[in-house]
């Protein structure tokens, strides 16, 4: 490897050739830590002349959770190939050999599967903050609980973080949540359809054009590359694991890439991205007719509570807690982010839209706030804090547009398909 010093300008960053020194990728598909990819409400807060903001809806993935047992133990399976690496046998730069030999785990990482980090609980407690300070004029009564509703999907990794964004939220930690209802078609519309769990969610097809893709030769060359760095030749599982220690200790929260990241370059980074976009595109999202209806039923629930925030005041905030899933479903129903032909395994589509990275980060979100105006209502929607460009004018919906698109999402039912 030549040794001369390249210089790249990528988003106005020098980047050296080593990864220590370099500008760290930061797309990593459904493992994204929030703060790589979020924008601030604060300072994209949008005013409108005439008008004033009544009332918040959202719907947010839980943020961020240790790997889950069978990942995990990959994972730490993998660690070891740390003491095989040397200056002798890998292409890395010395520096970065040094930083994954002195890496360590912390407890969080294999000590408790599938659960809310710290991180995660400050994504939570951020989004809350930032939504407080952005909109001081919907938050600053929040012992007044019957304005607030909050509801959680079931898993503790969720419900954990819940706590975290009522902290953010509120001076005093009054706030309750509310318990999942058995059959929650808002925040886990799959609930209770055979029919899905048995084509879509477990379905023996859903990852065929993932696995499509790693036999191509963009993944085969990536994985080459993965090894020429590593020093020995490497499984499917194992580059996965590799990929795995690099995203899931990648520190959002003090920005600090993780020294496993180190093992691959960013053009691996794209082909792993790649890999995960297509998993959500079938699992849950454009790939399979279910997500898209089942996302419906979450935007149902929207025109819902404005509809009735218009009549009766409703809710000031409704937010529903819930995991990747529904979220990719949502974004499905509202045909936002969607590419002319669909993704697929036989080459990598580098200019999509498509991004897990956005869409599904850990604490990703979607929220709409209703506003009043003299004669009317407006709509605003953000995406990770920042204004979602493509809905009506620059994410300012007048209601007319609102009830043009929301509407039909009541008449939506999926128990024919079920
Ligand atoms: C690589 O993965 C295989 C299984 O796919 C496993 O047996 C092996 O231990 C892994 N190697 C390392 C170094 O993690
Ligand atoms: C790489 O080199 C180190 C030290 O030179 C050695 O301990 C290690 O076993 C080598 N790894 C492989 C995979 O050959
Ligand atoms: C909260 O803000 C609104 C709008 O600015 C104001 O009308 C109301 O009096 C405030 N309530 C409290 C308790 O400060
Ligand atoms: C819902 O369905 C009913 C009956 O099929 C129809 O009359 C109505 O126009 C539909 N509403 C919307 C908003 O699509
Ligand atoms: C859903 O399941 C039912 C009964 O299991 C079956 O009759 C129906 O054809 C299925 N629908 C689809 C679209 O597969």
């Amino acid at each position: 490897m030549r040794r001369s010093i390249l210089l790249f300008f990528i988003s106005g960053c020098v980047c050296l050739q080593c990864f220590w020194n370099s500008c760290p990728f930061k797309h990593f598909s459904s493992k994204t830590p929030y703060n790589l990819i979020r924008g601030d409400f604060r300072d994209s807060v949008v005013k409108i002349k005439g008008c004033k903001p009544t009332n918040i809806w959202t719907i947010i993935r839980h943020g961020k959770r240790s790997p889950g047992r069978r990942f995990g133990k990959y994972m730490k399976e993998t660690v070891t190939i740390k003491d095989f690496i040397s200056k002798e046998n890998s292409t890395l730069c010395a520096q970065d050999v040094d930083n994954l030999k002195n890496w360590q785990a912390d407890s969080e990482l294999f000590g408790k599967p599938s659960s809310l980090t710290k991180e995660g609980y400050l994504e939570f407690y951020g989004i809350a903050k930032r939504l407080r300070e952005a909109y001081p004029e919907l938050f600053n009564n929040t012992e007044d609980d019957a304005k607030y509703f909050l509801q959680s999907a079931i898993g503790h990794w969720v419900e954990d973080g819940v706590e975290g964004f009522i902290e953010g939220l509120s001076n005093d930690n009054q706030l309750r949540i509310k318990p999942a209802p058995a059959l929650d078609k808002v925040a886990a519309p799959f609930r209770k359809c055979a029919n899905y769990s048995r084509l879509v969610r477990w379905g023996p097809t859903v990852y065929d054009e993932h696995d499509t893709y790693r036999l191509s030769k963009e993944y085969q060359k990536a994985k080459k590359r993965i090894e020429m760095r590593v020093g020995m030749s490497l499984t499917y599982d194992n580059v996965s694991a590799l990929y795995d220690l690099c995203r899931y200790t990648w520190s959002g929260i003090e920005m600090k890439p993780s020294p496993w990241c180190a093992l691959l370059s960013p053009k691996d980074f794209e082909v792993m991205e790649y890999l995960g976009d297509l998993r959500h595109y079938y699992r849950n999202g454009y790939g399979n007719i279910y997500n898209i209806i089942m996302g419906e039923y979450v935007m149902a629930d929207l025109y819902k509570q404005f509809k009735l925030a218009t009549e009766e005041g409703g809710n000031t905030l409704t937010a529903y807690f819930t995991h990747a899933t529904v979220l990719d479903m949502t974004w499905s129903a509202l045909g936002l982010y969607k590419d002319t032909k669909p993704i697929t395994g036989a080459a990598g589509i580098h200019k999509r839209k498509w991004r897990t990275t956005y869409l599904s980060a850990f604490a990703a979100n979607l929220l709409a706030v209703l506003y009043k105006c003299d004669n009317d209502f407006k709509v605003v929607f953000y995406r990770n804090e920042e204004p979602i460009k493509t809905m009506c004018h620059h994410g300012v919906c007048s209601w007319s547009d609102f009830e043009n698109k929301f509407k039909p999402f009541l008449n939506t039912t999926i128990e024919e398909l079920c």
